[in-house]
């Protein structure tokens, strides 16, 4: 993790201070404002694997773009290795590499090499250098054997590793990385995992901004998360101090069959917050509270008469407790469109 004592300090790869992006929507009386991101503000030092972790909706991929000078911000500054990227916006595109998800960046009719070959050429590589700097892209990501092959036959996994070699093309300084593993299997989920932290990070020494909406994701890979929530970055630690933040906690975890009435637990003296998943026909009930055996026998009596109980459990908070802790949002809720 970079640091003060990384050998390479100098200007933070990026800094973002107070950006506001809204979108407006639709005319007359139906129109709308989307204030997708609300005066977001991080600092990432060079060499840092940094996580934006916030629920669908958070204003995510608005910062990216923001970042990658796609988008330009309402107000606010944004500066790489100290450049304003919207002054300075060739210096910085030089030194960007970007991943997006879900949209499709790549031509399915070419093989990899040909839409690398391409990109490469719109980055100024030609010849032997952009040849040499492709083979060992295809090679480094274990694509040399299906190189030729038309993308559309690849799986989404193998169109995720070229996006990622696309990206890598002119060896930017800083990646952007946009939900990178979004509707992976988990074998390719964990190939690129790796490849962004061992070979990226940690061997390249490349600093990495990535979007998540997976907490695992982001407690395995980062060095510093950054919870963003409405368009604002809510608090930025690194994992283990975020889990910290609820100290004296517990969270009782209980399973049962069908949907309980939730109402009564949250009345329960020293019950802070009800968390209800229901998934299958089974609901998960995440209860925080400073003591759990404390109200165990209330909390039973108040859902025997309603649902089967299938187990209890007390449990260390997680990452997305402690985002709900924080924001009273959970990860996986849909807040687009709320933010005004
Ligand atoms: N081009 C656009 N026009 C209008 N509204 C937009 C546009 N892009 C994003 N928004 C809105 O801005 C807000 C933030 O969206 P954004 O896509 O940045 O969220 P996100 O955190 O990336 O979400 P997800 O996890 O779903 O990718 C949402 O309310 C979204 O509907
Ligand atoms: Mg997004």
């Amino acid at each position: 993790m970079a640091d003060s004592t990384h050998p390479n300090p100098g200007p933070p790869a990026l800094l973002c201070d107070n950006v506001v992006k809204l979108f407006r929507r639709g005319r007359g009386l139906k129109k709308k404002v989307v204030r997708a991101l609300d005066g977001a503000s991080l600092t990432i030092p060079q060499g840092e694997l940094f996580g934006l972790l916030g629920p669908n909706g958070a204003g995510k991929t608005t910062l990216v773009r923001c970042i990658a000078t796609l988008l330009i911000p309402d107000s606010g500054t944004i500066r790489l290795f100290g450049h304003d990227v919207f002054t300075d916006s060739l210096f910085c595109r030089q030194r960007i590499g970007l991943l997006t998800s879900g949209e499709r960046t790549l031509y399915w009719k070419l093989s990899a090499r040909d839409n690398l070959r391409f990109f490469a050429a719109l980055y100024g590589l030609h010849g032997r250098d952009r040849d040499r700097r492709i083979d060992y892209l295809l090679e480094l990501l274990g694509l040399r054997e299906v190189a030729n092959e038309r993308l559309e036959r690849y799986s989404s996994g193998m169109k995720q590793k070229v996006s990622l070699a696309r990206a890598l093309l002119h060896d930017p300084d800083i990646l952007l990385l946009d939900e990178p593993t979004l509707g992976l299997d988990p074998q390719f989920g964990r190939f690129i995992r790796q490849f962004i932290k061992e070979e990226l990070n940690r061997k390249q020494g490349k600093t990495i901004l990535l979007t998540t909406h997976y907490m695992d994701e982001a407690d395995e890979l980062c060095d510093r998360i950054a919870f963003i929530n409405r368009g604002k970055i809510v608090a930025t630690r690194t994992p283990a101090e975020f889990k910290r933040e609820i100290p004296h906690k517990e969270i009782l975890e209980v399973r049962c069959l069908g949907q309980p009435d939730t109402t009564g637990l949250k009345h329960l003296d020293g019950i802070e917050q009800v968390q209800a998943d229901f998934r299958d026909g089974i609901t998960t009930l995440r209860l925080v509270m400073p003591k759990a055996e404390k109200v165990l026998s209330e909390v039973i009596e108040l859902l025997r008469p309603q649902v089967r109980l299938l187990g209890i459990d007390v449990k260390e908070p997680t990452l997305e407790d402690v985002f709900i802790y924080m924001t009273g949002t959970s990860l996986g809720a849909d807040t687009k469109e709320e933010i005004q």
